[in-house]
């Protein structure tokens, strides 16, 4: 499957941008939309803000929340789609790109 992926780009006080990528995810696997961000930030650009905690990842500290398509959800835990525009979940709390504090 060929993911679409269009990020809010920004910080507090400053103008916000968009970023779009592309990139293919097995079909096969449960690829969730925190699987996604990783490649993202591994293989095309590393300056990609979102919460990535190790110690987490199965829907338990809420943390890593973000607007996908127009609805809150638990990046580690929401499977990805085809088309996914990115937000951050708390645009009151933002730090960057799609971090927001807790
Ligand atoms: S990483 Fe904790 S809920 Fe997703």
């Amino acid at each position: 499957m060929t993911c679409h992926v269009k990020i809010s780009r920004g910080e507090p006080g400053r103008e916000g941008t968009w970023s779009e990528y592309t990139l293919t995810v097995a079909e096969h696997e449960d690829t969730s939309i925190m699987n996604v961000l990783e490649r993202i930030a591994a293989e095309q650009d590393p300056t990609l803000a979102f919460f990535d905690h190790a110690a987490c990842r199965q829907a338990a500290c809420g943390k890593c929340a973000v607007r996908c398509n127009g609805k809150v959800v638990l990046a580690c835990k929401e499977k990805a789609q085809e088309e996914m525009l990115l937000e951050p979940a708390r645009p009151a709390r933002l730090v960057r790109d799609l971090l927001c504090r807790a």
